[in-house]
């Protein structure tokens, strides 16, 4: 299956999943400008990140996608209708995994279905559940409690958690970033595979460059306060990627490209 970026590269472009449209958020009655003018286009399979300083509006930006909060202004449509609230199309996940302590990793991962379909729902999902857990590696710990798992672990089963309702958009806000860097790379590589296996398409926030590069078809860099896109950088590395790559001059390339912006133009 051809990728995103030589399908775009050979004319037909897949289709657009997420339409953002000039979209601005403020918080305190006007006080905080959190966003703004913020226009991007997310296609069928494709992997966008966006990135940048703490505070600078990325976690508003993904809520605003989810249908968590609303928008200021502008407008965001996903698949073709706009979103005005949660939306069973749309997985997430956070930062802390934040599995309840009391269910074991099998009923957590169930748990989305339990919510919004009841208990006989989620019995029916269960071999789809334990599915999701042997393609992540989680195969054996069906009724393993989540302290009895490791931090990289738990992640695992909320990445099991986000796709057992099958969503073709998961939307990532610094996913991996309490995990240490082997664990992450790895994880990486996991969620690009998951990705690629479902044709879902992602976006993920990270203040990680080498992150963002090696699984990005886009990387959108923010600047600060309001935050705005200030450049869109488009990843041209063959797919799949390895971690091997971040050897590549061209990945060096990028990763400077970034954090030059990073540095000066996107915090002006
Ligand atoms: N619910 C809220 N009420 C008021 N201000 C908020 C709220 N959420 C975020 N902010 C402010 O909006 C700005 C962007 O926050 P956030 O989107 O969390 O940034 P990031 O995820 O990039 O660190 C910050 O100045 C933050 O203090
Ligand atoms: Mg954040």
């Amino acid at each position: 299956m051809p990728t995103a970026a030589a399908m775009a590269g050979s004319g037909t472009r897949p289709k657009p999943v997420y339409e953002l449209t000039n979209v601005a958020k403020t918080y305190a009655a006007g006080e905080v400008r959190a966003l703004e003018g913020v226009s991007l286009t997310v296609r069928e399979g494709e992997f966008h990140s966006v990135i940048g300083s703490s505070g600078c509006g990325k976690s508003t930006l993904l809520k605003i996608m989810a249908g968590l909060t609303p928008p200021s202004k502008g407008r965001v449509i996903l698949s073709g209708t706009p979103v005005t609230g949660a939306r069973p199309d749309i997985g997430m996940m956070f930062q802390q995994a934040t599995l309840f302590p009391w269910r074991t990793t099998l009923q957590n991962i169930l748990l989305p279905i339990q919510i919004r379909e009841g208990k006989r729902a989620a019995a029916a999902a269960r071999s789809r559940a334990a599915a999701l857990m042997e393609l992540v590696g989680l195969k054996g710990f069906e009724s393993a409690y989540p302290a009895q798992l490791s931090g990289g672990m738990a992640q695992r089963a909320a990445i099991c958690r986000m796709l057992v309702t099958e969503p073709r958009m998961l939307l990532l806000d610094e996913p991996f970033s309490a995990l240490d860097e082997i664990t992450r790379d790895f994880m990486n590589m996991e969620l690009q595979r998951i990705c690629l296996e479902r044709s879902a398409s992602a976006f993920l926030v990270t203040h990680s460059i080498a992150e963002a590069v090696i699984l990005s078809d886009v990387v959108h860099v923010m600047s600060a306060r309001p935050g705005r896109i200030a450049r869109s950088i488009a990843i041209d590395l063959p797919r799949p990627r390895t971690l091997e790559m971040a050897t590549l001059p061209a990945f060096g390339a990028y990763v400077s490209e970034i954090r030059n912006l990073l540095d000066k133009g996107a915090f002006l």
